[in-house]
């Protein structure tokens, strides 16, 4: 059993603008796996916003892994990576680059993904991208070695 903070990365999500799939497919997908959701939240294309909730959820709840959702391509808004390198203390380079290993045998467009993952304190956070498709093209890919990493990182 590992805890789990979401963190959707949407300006447009945030106003209401658009439904949050891609959040509640990370949720389901994890839970069948036995993540345990300890916090879901869904916050604008702000990088303090983004730094904040990442620094909250791993010094005050100490939870074992963050998923982010979106904000990791090209657009100008795009900023989660940018605010996970800033709050991570060591870097995991080999999770991001499997995800793109993995979506580039899917869409060419994934070599666009930006995204990062890093370790803070006891806490693993990986970038995903925002479109429900990938998220669930990507978790059932990484879900195996994530726990292994999980358990060293415990
Ligand atoms: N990864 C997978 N598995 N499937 C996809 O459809 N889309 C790509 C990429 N990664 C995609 C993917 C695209 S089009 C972009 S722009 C980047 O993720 C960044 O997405 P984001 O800006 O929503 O975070």
């Amino acid at each position: 059993m590992f805890t789990l903070g979401i963190i959707i990365a949407s300006d447009k999500g945030y106003k209401g603008e658009r439904i949050d799939k891609s959040g509640k497919i990370i949720k389901e997908i994890m839970e069948n796996n036995y993540y345990i959701t300890k916090k879901y939240t869904i916050l604008p294309d702000e990088q303090e916003i983004l730094e904040k909730e990442m620094i909250h959820m791993c010094d005050n709840l100490g939870l074992d892994l963050i998923l982010t959702s979106g904000g990791t391509g090209f657009s100008k808004r795009d900023i989660t990576p940018e605010a996970t390198l800033n709050v991570v203390e060591r870097l995991a380079p080999g999770i991001s680059e499997a995800i793109r290993y993995k979506s580039l045998q899917i869409t060419p467009r994934a070599m666009l993904s930006r995204a990062v993952s890093g370790i803070r304190k006891n806490t693993l956070i990986i970038n995903l991208p925002g479109s429900p498709k990938a998220v669930s093209e990507i978790l059932d890919f990484i879900i195996p070695s994530l726990s292994h990493g999980l358990e060293i990182l415990k």
